[in-house]
């Protein structure tokens, strides 16, 4: 068994707030025997000083390339591109196992210090579900960001900048503000309402007043029958949260859009699944990814039609930093736990597999 430490690294991708480890699983680990060190961050929701509360070491900001090559570095995003060799092992989101940009560079660096690579997005359990994902929170989030656009185009404006929430209070309470102190009779649909962002999304809406007859919940039973479907137009916000797998029928199209006319309920569609350039998108009524500073993109109606705007921004639950955060976190703590015998726990040995085979694609890519 190896020695039960985790260095939680600082982020440095642009408006990341959330942490891998927070100050409460922290605690859990150390409780268990664990040393943490954790780096100074300003840019994390969490204080140092709550990380120093619980027994955490404070080491310097992006102090992890100087730790000990035997200690594990745990952060959420990506690390900056360099060429450098990382001959630590690292836990952490990459996005370089699906031949994205710069795929066989990223592993490359691993190839050339002899460190490992264990991607969370790959934690599986044993029936294949991600031990840990932020899904609750996109579709929470999500369906904070539809009520806000809808409340902007009720007075005939667009939806501004939005910023992270410093708590899920303080998001349920803007929202409501604007709505005029609650959402009631405001009509809304989720589908995919079954799964980890559905189940936020109709969270929201309930948080905020919605009634309980007003949020629609579609999962498969419901869409079982094949788009479009005519009932999506005569809700208020409509949230798309599935998981798509396959090619199906189109959820909303512009004809759908344009049939019903000056009737049309419908203002803001806010597409969690974020299933943007793929051919098979059940809302083809929109192809880009809408961001914080200019959240939807108006899809083009009649003349005299109500409008209608789409939201699809990818990180979602960056703006429920603290919240998203914990939850993941507090997900990926059994995992953590079993991190010093990762040779015998199957969610990680299934993970450094993946790494090897990944790793090799990428020799081969690079030719090293
Ligand atoms: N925008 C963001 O910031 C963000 C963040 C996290 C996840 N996501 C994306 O959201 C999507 C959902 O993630 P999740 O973790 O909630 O998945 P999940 O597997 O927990 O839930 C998906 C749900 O969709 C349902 N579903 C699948 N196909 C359907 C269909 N044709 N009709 C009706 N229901 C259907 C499933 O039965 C399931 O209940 C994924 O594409 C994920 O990548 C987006």
């Amino acid at each position: 068994m190896s020695s039960r430490v985790f260095w939680l690294r600082c982020e440095k991708k642009e408006f990341e707030r959330r942490a891998a480890l927070t100050p409460t699983t922290s605690k859990k680990l150390i409780d268990a025997g664990f040393d943490i060190f954790v780096e100074r961050d300003e840019q994390r929701i969490f204080d140092d000083s709550e990380y120093e509360a619980v027994g955490c070491k404070l080491v310097d900001n992006n102090s992890w390339p100087s730790a000990s090559t035997d200690v594990p570095i745990i952060g959420l995003k990506e690390l900056p591109e360099s060429t450098d060799p990382l001959p630590h092992t690292h836990i952490q989101f990459a996005h370089c196992y699906k031949r994205q940009a710069g795929w066989s560079k990223v592993l490359s660096r691993f190839k050339r210090g002899s460190g490992t690579l264990y991607d969370i997005e790959f934690l599986n359990d044993a029936s294949g579900r991600r031990v840990a994902a932020f899904g609750f929170h996109a579709g929470f989030a999500g369906a904070a960001a539809g009520a806000l656009a809808l409340a902007a185009q009720r007075k005939g404006e667009t939806l501004g900048l939005l910023t992270p929430y410093e708590n899920e209070t303080a998001m349920i309470n803007d929202v409501k503000k604007v709505l005029g102190g609650s959402g009631k009779g405001v009509k809304a649909l989720v589908i995919g309402a079954l799964g980890r962002c559905g189940r936020g999304a109709v969270d929201l809406f309930r948080k905020i007043g919605l009634d309980e007859d007003d949020i629609l919940k579609w999962d498969l039973a419901e869409t079982a029958k094949g788009g479009p479907f005519d009932e999506i137009l005569d809700v208020d916000i409509f949230v798309n949260c599935i998981y798509l797998s396959s090619q199906i029928p189109s959820f909303i199209t512009h004809e759908t859009i344009n049939a019903a006319g000056k009737e049309r309920l419908l203002s803001v569609v806010v597409d969690v699944s974020c299933d943007t350039t793929n051919p098979f998108n059940p809302i083809p009524i929109y192809n880009i990814n809408t961001t914080f500073d200019k959240p939807t993109v108006p899809v083009g109606v009649a003349t005299g039609n109500p409008s209608l705007s789409v939201i699809s921004i990818d990180h979602l639950p960056t703006l429920l930093p603290r919240e998203a955060s914990e939850q993941f976190s507090g997900d990926l703590l059994p995992s953590l736990l079993e991190f010093p015998s990762r040779r015998s726990s199957r969610v990680w040995a299934d993970a450094e597999k993946l790494f090897q085979e990944k790793l090799a694609e990428a020799v081969i890519a690079e030719g090293l």
